[in-house]
């Protein structure tokens, strides 16, 4: 059973785009224009007020973007930075088990042509090993093309089916209202974060637990680290599930010594060099929830294997190649990823994918056009 959201995202973003320029409020009204809030689904519960503090986030988001990039080429709002944008295969399992075989999984040994983006998360241009050496979150963007069944989103093209992935199963913020807090000290404190994590709530605790193993998680390779989507989504109609891959390989490269500052790049592109390399295969894996108490409306809390098991369910196979082409760092800088690119069957759900909708449009829509510069680019910053 679906339900409306009662409160309109645009009605509470327009209230507050008066705040901003025309530029950043016509970002910000063409995001919301895009399509009505999605129905709730009947896993989701969502607080009061959390149509208004997407509107605002969204609004916000713009300025931050603004700020970052008052001119010559805007970047993604999140993840701007990019390991290498790869071609890749995408097969669902031959002997994926009857219960799994929904959405894009429900025919097996079907195949997908993907492209498959990894990042780092920090929101700007910088080495891969931040300022005081320590890694940042990693990331997976993952683009079927050509998937069947009715989609989330209105766009024209080719059907996709986005999955985003980070290199840990939890988010560093629980829900809506906590993101909306970390935005505005962001957009304050010129995105330094850390008054936010000093203070002592217990959803700032969540987070710092989350911070601490971000802090501690580091990647020699991209291709070598496990993935997840930390949040949840629909499997078929009455189902949810979260999402995971995992490298085939138990080779990991080691952070050197003194990594350059781009390092991740330089190590993905000595592992898939056409001449000298190997392919690299992934497991893409889904985890049902099968047990109420698994949390929807708390992206901070992992859900326990012990209690819902991954299931192994397709292959992702990126073969040798030469990505660091022009062409092809062209073509993923104007691509778009989003969740809510995707089918209705694995809709996003819980507070933190709801607000993902918009805010990924309005992050897209900026970077879309070039702002005439003054100079040479500031980076890094
Ligand atoms: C479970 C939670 C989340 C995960 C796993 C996740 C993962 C990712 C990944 C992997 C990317 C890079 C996509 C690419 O390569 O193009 C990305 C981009 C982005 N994320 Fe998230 N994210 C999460 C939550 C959020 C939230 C809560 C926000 C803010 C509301 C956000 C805002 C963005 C934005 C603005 C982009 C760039 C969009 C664009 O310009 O195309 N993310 N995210």
């Amino acid at each position: 059973m679906m339900r409306r959201r009662s409160a309109s995202v645009a009605t509470a973003a327009l209230l507050l785009a008066v705040s901003t320029s025309p530029r950043q409020a016509a970002h910000a009204e063409e995001a919301r224009a895009a399509a009505p809030a999605a129905p709730l689904t009947k896993f989701e519960k969502a607080p009061q007020g959390e149509a208004e503090q997407i509107g605002q986030i969204i609004a916000l988001t713009t300025q931050l973007l603004q700020m970052r990039y008052p001119e010559g080429m805007a970047r993604r709002g999140v993840h701007p930075k990019d390991h290498g944008c790869v071609k890749a295969t995408f097969t669902v399992n031959s002997d994926i088990p009857p219960n799994y075989r929904a959405g894009v999984f429900a025919t097996p040994g079907k195949k997908y042509p993907a492209w498959i983006r990894f990042s780092n998360a920090t929101p700007f241009l910088a080495p891969d090993l931040g300022k005081n050496g320590k890694p940042d979150s990693r990331g997976m963007a993952i683009k079927l093309i050509g998937v069947e069944g009715d989609t989330l989103l209105n766009e024209p093209g080719a059907k996709t089916q986005d999955f985003l992935l980070i290199n840990l199963p939890a988010f560093a913020f629980p829900n809506v209202s906590e993101y909306l807090e970390v935005t505005k000290i962001q957009l304050s404190n010129h995105d330094d974060i850390l008054p936010f994590l000093t203070q002592n709530t217990p959803e700032r605790l969540k987070t710092r637990a989350v911070v601490a193993k971000i802090l501690q998680t580091n990647v020699g390779n991209p291709l070598e680290s496990p993935y997840f989507s930390a949040a949840p989504f629909l499997y078929g109609s009455d189902r949810v599930a979260k999402f995971s891959v995992t490298p085939r390989s138990a080779e990991k490269t080691p952070v050197p010594a003194n990594p350059t500052t781009n390092y991740l790049r330089e190590a993905m592109k000595k592992s898939l060099d056409p001449a000298n390399g190997k392919p690299a295969v992934f497991d893409f894996k889904v985890q049902l929830r099968n047990d109420d108490s698994l949390p929807i409306e708390d992206a901070t809390a992992e859900w326990s294997e012990t209690t819902a098991p991954q299931q192994n369910v397709a292959t992702i196979e990126i073969d040798q190649q030469d990505f660091d082409d022009a062409y092809q760092v062209t073509e993923c800088e104007h691509m778009a990823f989003t969740p809510w690119h995707g089918l209705t069957a694995h809709q996003p759900i819980g507070g933190i994918n709801r607000l993902r909708r918009d805010v990924y449009i309005a992050s897209s829509k900026f970077r879309s056009q070039p702002k005439e510069p003054t100079g040479f680019p500031k980076w890094p910053w």
